[in-house]
């Protein structure tokens, strides 16, 4: 069978890549003509775990196109992955979603189905299947099938969901799509399938209840430190409870990407729109756009005036694993340090992370984006540490104090039992500072 995969972002590469694994015949489609004229040369986008190789072991599966008319004509059967930022007032800009919507009703001919795996608001399904309507006069199904993956696990997770949603309320559209994620059900993944706005809901649901958790350990963590207590500790022992569990308890200065953020506004403003306020989720929200703030400040306390201090800035992206910078915390502190006076050199080990990480904070005498973990760490000051890359959780103290000419170190994501280092001052997140001996 062959199916078309529209938008090829972080989700639709992953699907479509795992579509051809699986052994469809894949069109896979986007309208920026750059990334498809990359993929064409095998060449992946951004970093993901695995994506190369997938990409070039699956070539025979999958045709890259440019071409609308081709991906819009090659099969019945559409996925949609375009991204769906947040508007100014927090809802959901939609104007992808409806691009695609509107080359579907120009150019299917026959009965086809749009599934739709891109976060959109709860309703979205019912109101374009409403307004849908080819110019053949083909039927058209919109079927919601959000996505779960995490970036840099997402081909992993695009073989191996934790589940997967299926809202419709058709049978016709049920059907095709057991079809298509035969071998997934097969091998015991669990199956839902769901009227329309409760599978949109589960994404948002979802998305926020992991918000929930690590605003509510970083919270916690604000506290550890003048009640003396250790956040790690702590979370160590309350995740023993199954029922509360350790994944996403790890204190840090929050959480950034191009879902969690937007996904709580989003739900929030629909909330809103209803009459209703979502205030768990408000203050989830609230809590991690301050917890960088916190942070900072304990920066400022320890390292004194920051003017022409040279600090080493660590992680890039989001989150480790990713060359993805959408919201990232990286801009908040390299932004804060250089207007307060310091030297910065950022470094990631993600190449294409550093690239577009001179497109949010720019480069300058002042800022300079290293290429090596040893050109970022030479001179500077301090070092701040802000993903979880195996390169930054492996720092090697001689190696540092022959690179450095300051000894503190602000880590950011709690990489380090306390006395780890020996001859550095380091200072983490929701535990006591450790001197030097
Ligand atoms: N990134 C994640 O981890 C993740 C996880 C689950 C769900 N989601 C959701 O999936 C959706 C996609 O996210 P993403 O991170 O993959 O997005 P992305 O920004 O990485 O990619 C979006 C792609 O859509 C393409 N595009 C935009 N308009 C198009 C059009 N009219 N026709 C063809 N291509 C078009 C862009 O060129 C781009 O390649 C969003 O709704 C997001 O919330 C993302």
């Amino acid at each position: 069978m062959k199916v078309t995969v529209i938008a090829l972002g972080y989700v639709g590469l992953a699907n479509a890549v795992v579509l051809s694994e699986r052994g469809f015949d894949v069109v896979a489609y986007d309208n920026d003509a750059a990334k498809i004229a990359e993929l064409k040369k095998g060449k992946a986008p951004f970093d993901e775990a695995g994506l190369s190789v997938a990409l070039y072991k699956n070539r025979k599966r999958i045709s890259f196109t440019n071409d609308e008319k081709e991906a819009y004509t090659s099969s019945n059967v559409f996925f949609v992955a375009v991204d769906t930022p947040a508007l100014p007032d927090g809802g959901s800009n939609l104007t992808h979603l409806n691009e695609v919507v509107s080359c579907v009703e120009k150019y299917v001919k026959e009965e086809s189905f749009l599934v739709i795996r891109s976060t959109v608001p709860v309703g979205t399904n019912g109101k374009l299947s409403a307004s849908v309507k080819s110019l053949s006069g083909a039927r058209i199904h919109i079927v919601s099938n959000p996505e779960f993956l995490a970036e840099g696990r997402a081909l992993l997770e695009e073989r191996s969901p934790s589940r997967i949603v299926i809202g419709s309320n058709e049978k016709a559209s049920r059907d095709l799509l057991r079809v298509l994620y035969r071998k997934a059900i097969s091998s015991g993944v669990p199956y839902y399938e769901m009227d329309p706005a409760s599978a949109e809901f589960v994404k948002y649901a979802s998305n926020l209840f992991l918000a929930l958790k690590i605003s509510y350990v970083n919270e916690l963590a604000r506290l550890a430190e003048p009640l003396g207590a250790d956040i790690g500790a702590v979370t160590l022992a309350m995740g023993a409870d199954p029922r509360i569990g350790h994944s996403m308890t790890k204190a840090g200065v929050g959480y950034g990407g191009a879902c969690l953020p937007k996904d709580g506004s989003a739900l929030q403003r629909e909330a809103k729109e209803l009459g209703f306020r979502l205030s768990l989720v408000e203050d989830a929200s609230l809590v991690n756009q301050t917890q960088p703030f916190f942070f900072y400040q304990k920066i400022v306390k320890r390292l004194g005036p920051l003017s022409n201090k040279k600090v080493a800035v660590l992680g890039l992206s989001f989150k480790a694993g990713t060359s993805d910078v959408r919201h990232t915390v990286a801009d908040y502190f390299v932004k804060s340090l250089l207007k307060d006076g310091a030297e910065v050199r950022s470094y990631d080990p993600s190449a294409k992370a550093r690239k577009a990480f001179s497109g949010l904070v720019a480069v300058s005498h002042k800022h300079i984006i290293a290429s090596t973990l040893e050109a970022a760490l030479t001179g500077a000051d301090a070092i701040l540490i802000l993903t979880e890359d195996e390169a930054f959780a492996s720092l090697d103290e001689n190696k540092l104090l022959r690179a450095m000419s300051g000894r503190f170190i602000f880590d950011g994501r709690n990489l380090y039992d306390t006395r780890h280092f020996r001859y550095f001052d380091y200072v983490s997140v929701g535990r006591a500072e450790h001197k030097p001996r």
